[in-house]
């Protein structure tokens, strides 16, 4: 009962994701809050509001007034707006987000978002094509500047029948994201620290030996478990793209497979739990040159030694109420090579990457093994980094203690 004595204010608009809002009234009554609904003349098409009202044990309401007992009531947009701890619209759709976006008020919906008080989270949903529209993202963003949560869509078929970027999340995915904004989320409190993206071993001033990681999924999964409340302690080597925004509580830049040890294993005591999705350079130059090497003087080999196995090092100091979860990178005999690394290194969980042209560095989707100590293994299908960030952070939810 996460959300006992809460009320959550439901905004509905016409999209055919509407169609999953009673499984979301369900859900969040079960957690004890009070529901109610507010939605647009044309998200009747798509849900029914007796459906909603039967649910929610308050009436669906669309219209600025009703005809009680032969007389109009007003139905008041600023009492609604009040009443709310938390505002959620979803679906959102192109047309509504156009209005929030500009303030425009012309239905009980946009005039309720615009009297509340309340934290405001959205949840667009529409085709691909129209949720990656300029004007669309240019009013997404908007939104993210008056304060706005905007729950991201997520990667799948489409009822266009098209596959991409633009579901809604599902219901639990939703109630999960109301729940961390009332400071009720599944990790709140817990204390995660994760690392992230390459190492680059220095051969000399200017030359490294590196390795293709974007940092992709460990971002992902950083930016994930904030969303679902964690404090959140990210440790990265050199990443490909500029760091998003997020309620972090920690954030160590790193270059070398040194530095990043240092940090995880400072960070790691303090943390109920770890997830390292790093791909750090297992051997580095021995002799490092502080200055260029001049051409004319390159050696005719480099001496490696072997980089700290960070993850090991925290295996071995891992206490019985810390939660450590690892990757295994493997392009032969993966699940058997995943399960020797999760036993040698005292992994909780590892989660099994096999590169293709799909998945693994650089790419937008991802498909992985998870495989739990107890020889328990999930299969996580094609999905975005995004949505496995997902399912690893499910598993250590449930394995939370
Ligand atoms: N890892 C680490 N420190 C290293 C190397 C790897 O912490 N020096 C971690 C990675 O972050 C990952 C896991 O160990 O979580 C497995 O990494 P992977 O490259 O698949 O395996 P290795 O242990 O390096 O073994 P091998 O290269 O032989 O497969």
């Amino acid at each position: 009962m996460l959300l006992r004595g809460k009320k959550v204010l439901l905004g509905i608009c016409g999209g055919i994701a509407a169609y999953k809002i009673p499984m979301l009234v369900r859900a969040l009554i079960k957690e004890g809050a009070e529901v109610r609904c507010v939605m647009t003349s044309e998200a009747g098409q798509f849900v029914s509001p007796l459906v909603l009202s039967t649910l929610s044990g308050y009436p669906a309401l669309s219209a600025y007034t009703a005809q009680e007992s032969g007389s109009a009531v007003w139905n008041s947009h600023v009492e609604l707006g009040l009443w709310a701890d938390v505002f959620l619209i979803a679906p959102l759709t192109a047309n509504t987000l156009a209005k929030l976006a500009h303030g425009q008020s012309d239905n009980l919906l946009t005039a309720t978002y615009l009297s509340a008080r309340c934290p405001v989270l959205v949840a667009p949903a529409m085709d691909l094509d129209m949720m990656a529209h300029p004007s669309v993202q240019s009013n997404l963003k908007q939104l993210t500047s008056y304060g706005i949560e905007v729950v991201e869509p997520e990667f799948g078929f489409l009822a266009s029948g098209l596959e991409g970027k633009g579901r809604m999340p599902e219901p639990e995915h939703l109630l999960e994201r109301i729940q961390t904004r009332m400071g009720r989320g599944p990790l709140s409190g817990f204390k995660l620290l994760i690392n992230a993206g390459p190492t680059y071993e220095p051969i000399d001033a200017v030359r490294f030996i590196g390795n293709h990681s974007s940092g992709k999924m460990g971002v992902e999964i950083a930016l994930e478990a904030v969303r679902r409340g964690a404090e959140v302690y990210l440790v990265h080597g050199p990443l490909r793209f500029t760091l998003p925004d997020a309620a972090f509580a920690q954030v160590v830049p790193v270059v070398t497979a040194a530095e990043m040890e240092r940090a995880c294993s400072e960070w790691f005591d303090r943390c109920d739990g770890a997830i390292l999705s790093a791909a750090v350079a297992d051997f580095r130059p021995a002799d490092p040159k502080a200055n260029k090497i001049k051409k004319d003087q390159a050696p005719e080999a480099i001496q490696l030694e072997p980089t700290p196995d960070i993850l090991a090092g925290l295996g071995t100091k891992k206490r019985t109420n810390q939660t450590l979860i690892g990757f295994a990178l493997e392009t032969d005999n993966g699940l058997d090579n995943a399960w020797k690394k999760l036993t040698r290194k005292n992994l909780d969980w590892i989660v099994l990457n096999e590169p293709g042209p799909e998945t693994g560095f650089g790419t937008e989707t991802n498909r992985a093994w998870l495989v739990h100590k107890s020889g328990e293994k999930r299969d996580s299908g094609l999905v975005s980094k995004a949505e496995l960030a997902g399912q690893i952070l499910d598993v250590l939810t449930h394995a939370a203690p």
